[in-house]
């Protein structure tokens, strides 16, 4: 594969890591930590991040922590200022940040999906727009500029029930990225677009569904370890796990008979007609989608 035998050097540089409080994030900030990074992590949970950075801290001294919400355009264009101010300057960016969704489409409201666009994927966007300028600045001293890593999901490929906007959110941050890799030829600023499949983190602690998915997760640190690889070896596109056959064949089968896929899915998790009869109703009383009050 092209680029593989390159060996970016993550020892030194500064790395701010979205969604580190916990899960793949958190995995993440230690991994990168542990590979000589200093880290900035964020999320909205400050007594979570305070004790991930005295983790951090053993191996990397000045790794500091910058709690917010990222859903917040403010908040993320000054997380990317605060650490260029702080260190004079970001190295590598990781978009992991993120809610789930697993709600009837009849019963999210306009509000709760742009909620949730703002976290998922606009955060990724406001970050990007704000790293690109001071890595540009350092590429121009010579090196690598930078390195942008998308945390996406395997949802934006097959898309179970339920998870419509969800799979939107990743699937707005699949196209972002792969933009990225073109729009960014030249400027020695690399973009990572991760693709995890289901992994054992307190995300599925937020789904209260008992048709959800309830198969085999694999840890966060795999993940974690397949993003600072795709740093050091510049790879674009990683799913975790990798050369894992279910996400393989249901990968085939998205790609080359999108109408199976769809049958098994719905198969899989079928849409109560209730909630279709539900909707109905409440479009005849002229209500927009969302959930009826008291439900
Ligand atoms: N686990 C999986 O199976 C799986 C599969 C595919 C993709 N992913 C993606 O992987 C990423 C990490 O997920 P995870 O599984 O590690 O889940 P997680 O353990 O629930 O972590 C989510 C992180 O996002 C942060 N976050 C959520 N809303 C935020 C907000 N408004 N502002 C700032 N931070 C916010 C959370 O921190 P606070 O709550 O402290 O703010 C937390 O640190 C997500 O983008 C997810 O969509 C996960």
């Amino acid at each position: 594969m092209p680029g593989e035998s390159v060996a970016v050097e993550i020892a030194g540089k500064i790395a701010v890591v979205t969604g580190a409080s916990s899960g793949i994030g958190r995995d993440t900030a230690i991994a990168l930590a542990e590979a000589g990074a200093t880290v900035v992590a964020t999320a909205r949970r400050e007594p979570r991040l305070v004790e991930l950075v005295e983790e951090l801290r053993i191996h990397t001294p000045a790794s500091c922590h910058i709690a917010g919400d990222i859903g917040e355009r403010d908040f993320a264009e000054g997380l990317v200022r605060e650490t260029v101010e702080r260190f004079g300057r970001i190295d590598i960016l990781v978009n992991n940040a993120g809610v789930p969704k697993h709600e009837p489409l009849y019963e999210i409201s306009a509000d709760e999906a742009e909620a949730l666009m703002r976290v998922n994927f606009l955060s990724c966007l406001w970050t990007t727009f704000a790293a690109i300028p001071p890595m540009l600045l350092q590429g121009e001293q010579g090196g690598a500029a930078g390195c942008i890593v998308n945390v996406s999901s395997f949802a934006a490929t097959v898309t179970p029930t339920y998870e419509t906007v969800y799979a939107a959110s990743k699937g707005a941050m699949n196209g972002f990225t792969r933009g990225l890799w073109s729009d960014l030829a030249g400027s020695n600023i690399h973009a990572v677009l991760v693709i995890p499949g289901p992994i054992d983190t307190e995300i599925w602690d937020k789904v209260h569904d008992e048709g959800a998915y309830s198969g085999a997760k694999y840890p966060a640190r795999l993940v974690a370890d397949e993003i600072v690889t795709a740093i050091r070896k510049e790879r674009f596109e990683v799913t975790v796990p990798r050369r894992n056959p279910p996400l393989v064949s249901a990968r085939l089968f998205a790609t080359f008979f999108p109408a199976v896929i769809r049958k098994g899915v719905a198969r899989m998790n079928p849409v109560d007609p209730a909630q279709v009869r539900r909707a109905i109703a409440r479009a005849r009383e002229g209500l927009p989608l969302g959930k009826d009050r008291g439900a």
